[in-house]
């Protein structure tokens, strides 16, 4: 069987929903902003402030072509703009079967955890943000996947069960 990659916005549960159905289907779970986190011993809102961006988003690519060589039987669940990056793309493809978990704007604002740094939605304005990064987003989050799962008002277990039916699991 196939890896599975989740995708998709800040708050769409890729980390959530990855992590219970990697638990279902017995597969090991990795988030590649924990994987990064780890690896740089730094959080991803201090890689922002202290490289800037563009490294960050260099260790992503890294990341992401180092495991389209070596990953088994894993749910990779991945940050939300690392499938934005085109070069991302055909390493995610090889590495498995890519779900979007969509969410609306009203849904990553309710979801929004003030604990978790999310550098991109740092301050104030955070509805104008997030609508603007969804409108450039979701068109390439579509066109990326190979599955597109709605994540609004559904619960976890739904959307792990979704996913599992999607892949005849
Ligand atoms: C980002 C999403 C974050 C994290 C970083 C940038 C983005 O991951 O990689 O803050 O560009 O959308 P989550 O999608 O897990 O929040």
């Amino acid at each position: 069987m196939k890896n599975i990659v989740l995708i998709g916005f800040m708050c769409s549960g890729k980390s959530t929903v990855g992590r219970e159905l990697a638990k279902e289907v017995n597969y090991k779970f990795i988030d590649t902003d924990q994987w990064i986190s780890q690896q740089m011993n730094l959080t991803i809102g201090e890689i922002f402030a202290e490289k800037g961006e563009n490294y960050f988003r260099q260790l992503e690519t890294n990341t992401v072509k180092g495991f389209s060589k070596n990953l088994r039987n894993t749910v990779l669940s991945t940050g939300g703009g690392l499938s934005i990056r085109q070069e991302n793309i055909s390493y995610l493809k090889e590495i498995g079967a890519v779900f979007f978990l969509r969410v609306s704007k009203d849904g990553v604002l309710d979801r929004l955890n003030p604990d978790v740094e999310r550098p991109l939605l740092a301050g104030d304005k955070k509805g104008k943000k997030v609508e603007e990064l969804l409108a450039v987003r979701n068109p390439i989050y579509e066109k990326v996947a190979d599955f597109i799962v709605d994540t609004n008002d559904k619960s976890v277990k739904d959307i792990v069960e979704e996913i599992k039916t999607l892949l005849s699991l």
